[in-house]
């Protein structure tokens, strides 16, 4: 009896020690380094010859969202430098750490944004996103202009046309900056940069409506409602 506890003990602390080395295995530097491959600018998402919104406007655009490429690769470059440093106690790694909301959706809203503006792609009002939009507005012109008083919200950021992938339900946000309002989880089915540099070059700083209205002339609603068709068929829709 006595040989068989001091077995069971002696297991036990062969196993709480295993289980130790696990934890400081776990928590060693090199297996905390990001090694995550680089971002790419995606130049197939960038639009042109689009109505009221020019190409001046847009190369302008698009000069910030390739910022906002290189700034997630840098990001990520410094937070695997300063871990392999053994900074990570350190205020530029707590700094770094909380760019990553800013950058990473300066990014990818910039790539669902210009991912969704093509010229002249009309509507199909037998989309089931159309449907839905009439379901819950009561009608699309409804929608429409809830949209824009979205878009209308004082400060910097974003209007999105939201789904919830469990309810299917839409809802339209505003998201301040690009990392204050989003909710977690909703799918991105159509989105709006409300940053003045999106209307500046066109529109000057007074005129966010006046853009927004260009904006919904210029909706490639062939890609808003397939990523509403897939959302609904609980498909993964790739922003590039
Ligand atoms: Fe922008």
């Amino acid at each position: 009896m006595k040989n068989n506890f001091i077995k069971t003990l002696a297991q036990s602390l062969i196993l709480i020690s295993f289980l130790g080395c696990s934890s400081s295995k776990k928590n060693n530097i090199e297996s905390i380094s990001m090694k995550n491959e680089k971002y790419i600018v995606k130049e197939n998402l960038k639009p042109s010859n689009l109505s009221d919104i020019s190409d001046n406007q847009i190369n302008d655009h698009w000069t910030l969202y390739v910022g906002y490429v290189n700034q997630v690769n840098k990001l990520n470059e410094e937070l695997s430098e300063l871990a392999a440093k053994g900074q990570l106690n350190s205020l530029t790694y707590s700094d770094r750490r909380r760019q990553y909301g800013f950058e990473y959706n300066g990014m990818v809203l910039h790539e669902y944004y210009f991912g969704n503006l093509k010229n002249n792609v009309s509507k199909n009002k037998m989309a089931e996103l159309y449907k839905a939009i009439q379901k819950n507005w009561g009608s699309f012109d409804n929608w429409a202009q809830d949209f824009i008083n979205t878009g209308t919200t004082r400060g910097i950021g974003w209007a999105i046309l939201y789904a919830d992938p469990t309810t299917k339900d839409l809802i339209n946000c505003f998201i301040a900056e690009h990392q204050i309002g989003n909710i977690t989880g909703f799918m991105p089915i159509l989105v709006m940069d409300v940053w003045e540099h999106a209307y500046m070059v066109d529109h000057k700083a007074g005129g966010r409506v006046d853009y927004i209205n260009a904006f919904l002339k210029n909706v490639d609603w062939s890609v808003v409602e397939k990523r509403y068709d897939d959302l609904i068929n609980s498909k993964i829709t790739k922003r590039f």
